[in-house]
């Protein structure tokens, strides 16, 4: 298995309700370490761009509302075959399938506010990085 980078975000419903800590020690025991972290509010033409490709669904602009209502944490996360493995420390979009021990399962309070955002794929990985983080994209490669 690959060594890989992938993007995490702590949404505003965690940092609200002080959670970022655990969901920090939650990533940490899974063996994950931090190629960037950062804390911060988005904003809305970011939210926009970042989710476009929902942006014909129905929960679209409710989405974007709930993501630029408060803090959240960006994150670049690293480990074997990170993109996959974060998840399924993440657990299902909608916490009422989420597994047991997965972060949505513990922390998240509807579907649409699901505590944690990962990428889904290693396409997703390298545009999501390079969205948030575009100097540290540009110095290092990022393994798919
Ligand atoms: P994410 O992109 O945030 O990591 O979540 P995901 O891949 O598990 O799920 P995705 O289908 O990409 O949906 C993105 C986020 O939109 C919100 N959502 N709301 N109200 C709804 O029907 C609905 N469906 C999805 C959730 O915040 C979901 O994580
Ligand atoms: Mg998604």
């Amino acid at each position: 298995m690959a060594y890989e980078k992938t993007f995490a975000m702590i949404k505003p419903n965690a940092t609200e309700k002080g959670v970022i800590g655990r969901i920090i020690d939650k990533y940490e025991c899974e063996g994950f370490s931090f190629g960037k972290i950062e804390y911060t509010w988005i904003t809305v033409a970011d939210a926009r761009e970042f989710y476009a490709e929902h942006k014909d669904r129905p929960f679209y602009n409710g989405l974007v509302e709930f993501m630029t209502s408060g803090p959240v944490v960006l994150m670049v996360l690293e480990r074997e075959n990170a993109i996959a493995y974060n998840r399924e420390v993440m657990g299902a979009t909608n916490p009422d399938d989420a597994a047991t021990g997965t972060i949505r399962e513990l922390w998240a309070d509807s579907l649409e506010a699901n505590s944690v955002h990962g990428s889904d794929s290693s396409v997703s990985a390298a545009r999501e990085i390079e969205f948030f983080f575009p100097d540290y994209a540009a110095d290092v490669a990022i393994a798919a």
